[in-house]
């Protein structure tokens, strides 16, 4: 089995000393694509903010490759943790080509992995739509050739096209190693790419399994505990 490289244990996390969420346990094993699904305002956010050092843990332990840490997201990124969050991190006034090559990464990886940026290599990231955006983003985690990727709704106001495009290129990264731990608001095109998933509900986990048996199960799940996701992003959330 392979190696455990990112791991809550006992975790509660909030703020101001109260928990949002309680008493989490989830581990990611090298290769293994991870998704916490869960209504807005659910945790999942605060959750991985925990596990990338941002937020410090109410109680409980976060662990990172083997060990448990409370080392500062730039640490764990030197260490190997690429964080991918919906603000898309670029800078905009840069080219997609100079975003790319930021943090020493390749332009030809990116290309490798998402070819359809080529034509926009020397536009201002910020004329990019968001679909490009993302690509770049994605593209210039993956180039540090991380160990652990987390993602928050990296999806967010994408067509659906997209969607399937950058969970693809996600897929593939984890089936040369990567460890994966995905916040998705797509449930079944993530179950589709993944290997395990969980629910978050009130603060704590209220369902787990592998992605297989899940998948049968989409139309209960998202009844039961995602009711409220799909309204908010409707409204509120589409950006680009
Ligand atoms: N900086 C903060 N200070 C205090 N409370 C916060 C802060 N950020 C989030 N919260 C609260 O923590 C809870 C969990 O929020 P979080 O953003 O983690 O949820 P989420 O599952 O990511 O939701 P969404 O699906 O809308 O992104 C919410 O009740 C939220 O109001
Ligand atoms: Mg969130």
């Amino acid at each position: 089995m392979s190696k455990t490289v990112l791991e809550a244990r006992n975790l509660s996390v909030g703020y101001g000393g109260q928990a949002v969420v309680r008493d989490l346990n989830l581990a990611v094993r090298a290769g293994e694509i991870v998704c916490l699904f869960g209504n807005n305002g659910s945790g999942k956010t605060s959750t991985l903010l925990t596990l990338a050092g941002e937020l410090p843990p109410i109680d409980g332990e976060t662990r990172f490759l083997g060990e448990a840490t409370r080392a500062p997201l730039y640490q764990r990124v030197r260490r190997g943790l690429a964080f991918i969050t919906d603000e898309r991190s670029l800078v905009f006034s840069l080219t997609a080509r100079d975003n790319l090559r930021l943090r020493g990464g390749s332009v030809d990886g990116a290309l490798a992995l998402f070819p359809e940026l080529e034509p926009h290599l020397d536009k201002p990231a910020g004329l990019l739509s968001g679909g490009q955006q993302q690509m770049v983003a994605m593209a210039r985690s993956l180039a540090n050739e991380p160990r652990v990727l987390m993602a928050d709704e990296l999806s967010l106001g994408l067509a659906p096209k997209l969607v399937d495009r950058l969970l693809r290129a996600l897929r593939q990264a984890a089936d040369r190693g990567l460890g994966v731990l995905l916040v998705e608001q797509h449930v079944s095109k993530a179950l589709a790419i993944s290997d395990r998933a969980l629910v978050l509900s009130q603060g704590r986990v209220v369902l787990e399994g592998d992605a297989a048996d899940l998948k049968q199960r989409v139309g209960d799940i998202e009844a039961a505990y995602l009711a409220g996701a799909s309204e908010k992003h409707r409204t509120d959330k589409h950006s680009g």
